[in-house]
């Protein structure tokens, strides 16, 4: 099944011209990518408490994403995935270590900071959608837009710009009742559009999708990566990573693999290879 060659990289702070594997070989980085990394962590730890108890969900995470890459965070259930977007996604602080966003060091920042750099830089998608159910789809997607000082005819234009970026400008004024789970998953890309974020979070994003809707999302996503837009999704699904061009793997709240795939698997092109279920039931009735 996989095509794609994979080595272990050797990845070092500083080194940012070229990747370095292990054997030695030394592959450029793709031009689109600065030698400043969008995101760079250091040590980062998090530990919940639970009355006595103390979860350690993060045990000293180093990582660098460059500006332009599409990682996949792969991992066990508990070992630390979501916990380590959340901070990423500057939902939540660390307990310890550092966070520097686009050169910017923002684990010290205060709640009300992080809400102003989170939606000026970075859009979420989410595993069950999050859509509110009584607006419709372009209702859904204006509302990160409330705080960024538009006018509403603006919004609008927005909105259905970032609608028909996923294709689905004829679905503006349906409710996501009336989506297929596919089409409730692209509103929710449209959503995470609308304030032009350089990062796109996806945590487990097809993971309520059958595996035809899921490659669709996954070109969708593609698509937005080729335009620039930096891209981490968590996956329990090696099929799902094998379109991004890079997976990190984490164990016990720590980093404990990380292979780039220097061509990932194109979802456009797959989507070719794959049956259509709704035009199949239509041949039948
Ligand atoms: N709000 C919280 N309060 C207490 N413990 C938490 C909280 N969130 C996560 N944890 C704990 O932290 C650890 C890491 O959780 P996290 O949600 O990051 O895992 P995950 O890798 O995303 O798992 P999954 O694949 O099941 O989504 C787990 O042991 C979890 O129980
Ligand atoms: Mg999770």
């Amino acid at each position: 099944m996989e095509r794609t060659e994979s080595r272990l990289p050797n990845r070092e702070i500083g080194q940012s011209n070229g990747i370095v594997y292990r054997d030695g070989a030394v592959e450029e980085r793709p031009r689109t990518f600065k030698g400043e990394p969008i995101i760079r962590v250091e040590a980062l730890t998090k530990e919940y408490r639970m009355g006595s108890n103390v979860v350690r969900a993060l045990r000293g995470v180093d990582l660098e994403v460059q500006a332009g890459e599409f990682a996949a965070v792969m991992g066990p259930s508990g070992s630390g995935k979501s916990t380590f977007m959340n901070l990423v996604g500057c939902l939540d602080r660390p307990n310890g270590g550092q966070y520097w966003l686009d050169g910017l060091l923002v684990s010290s920042l205060d709640r009300d900071e992080l809400a102003a750099i989170r939606n000026r830089k970075i859009g979420f998608i989410f595993q069950g959608f999050n859509l509110l159910a009584r607006a419709s789809a372009l209702g859904n997607v204006m509302l990160p837009m409330l705080y960024a000082g538009l006018n509403a005819r603006d919004r609008r234009e927005r909105g259905l710009q970032a609608l028909e970026a996923v294709g689905l400008a004829d679905r503006a004024q349906h409710k996501p009742s009336e989506l297929s789970g596919g089409q409730q998953q692209r509103v929710a890309i449209a959503r995470s559009l609308v304030n032009d974020p350089a990062i796109i979070l996806a945590d487990e994003p097809t993971g309520n999708l059958d595996s035809r809707t899921s490659v669709e999302v996954m070109a969708v996503l593609q698509g937005l990566n080729d335009q620039g837009i930096t891209i981490i999704l968590v996956t329990h699904e090696a099929d799902i990573a094998s379109y991004c061009g890079r997976n990190v793997t984490f164990k016990d709240g720590k980093v404990v693999r990380d292979t780039l795939l220097p061509q990932p698997r194109r979802a456009a092109e797959v989507l070719l290879t794959m049956p259509v279920i709704g035009e199949a039931e239509e041949v039948v009735a």
